[in-house]
């Protein structure tokens, strides 16, 4: 199926939902403590997404997920389901919240500490981040989706991490995940030609250690075959006429 570019105002309200995820993202922030549960997190963005913000959170009930936002602690890699297990001192956890704000969709995730990480994992949510924003700084028109995956590849296995195969990013719009799917490995050239018009996400999963994940039996978890360590930032972007637009900025206004 082909990839329909949005118009100017469908973008207009693209960004109006990118930046509200990007609030609940602000908000969390100080939240993130030793002591501190997922399901807190959860309850705490739930009741802010709903209250505060206006908007349905994307992810409760999508395809059976039972929370409002995934939260992956330490060698979680993805779809972490927020529970009654406690952050500890030094532990890494990714929080992703997507909102629906007049039928439109904002995606993004974020890196957070429980207090000092290790030297690695800082390291590792570091590379992670450069990699999310150089991958984005490869969008623009006539570009490809492989220009994204070669740049974010390149510099992660650089620095010595694994670039998970198995998820990626995605077209989005109306619908949570729509086409392109948006690779983060590859080669410059090759994958769809870039448009005006299309927004996708971009968030690479970085491993510590091999690239392998395995889903738990709770049929969302994935986690690092070798339990190292994984770290995830995730944007929603637009192609524009000279390049991109980060739809997913906080108020800080630093991607
Ligand atoms: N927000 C995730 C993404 O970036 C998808 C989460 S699906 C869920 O695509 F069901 F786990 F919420
Ligand atoms: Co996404
Ligand atoms: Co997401």
């Amino acid at each position: 199926m082909p990839v329909r570019p949005k118009t100017p105002s469908e973008i207009d309200a693209m960004r109006v939902a990118g930046r509200l995820a990007a609030r609940v993202l602000d908000m969390i922030e100080p939240h993130v403590r030793p002591g501190v549960s997922t399901e807190e997190l959860d309850g705490i963005c739930h009741r802010y997404m709903v209250e505060e913000l206006g908007v349905v959170p994307a992810p409760l009930h999508y395809r059976g997920f039972p929370k409002s936002i995934c939260t992956s602690v330490n060698h979680v890699v993805c779809h972490g389901i927020p529970g009654a297990k406690t952050l500890r001192e030094g532990d890494i956890i990714n929080i992703d919240v997507t909102v629906i704000k007049d039928g439109w969709h904002g995606d993004a995730s974020r890196m957070y500490t429980a207090g000092a990480p290790s030297v690695l994992a800082r390291r590792l949510i570091e590379t992670t981040h450069r990699a999310l924003l150089l991958g984005i700084e490869a969008v623009r028109p006539g570009g490809h989706l492989g220009d994204i995956g070669e740049t974010v590849q390149t510099y992660v296995e650089a620095e010595g991490f694994s670039v998970v195969r198995e998820y990626c990013g995605h077209g989005i719009g109306r619908g949570f995940h729509e086409e392109p799917q948006v690779l983060h490995y590859g080669r410059r050239g090759e994958g769809l030609e870039l448009i005006p018009g299309f927004v996708f996400t971009v968030e690479p999963m970085i491993n510590a250690g091999r690239r392998h994940v395995k889903t738990l039996p709770d049929g969302w978890t994935v986690v690092t075959r070798d339990r190292s360590l994984s770290a995830q930032w995730e944007h929603t972007v637009a192609v524009t006429e000279t390049g991109y637009e980060i739809l997913t900025l906080g108020a800080s206004g630093v991607p």
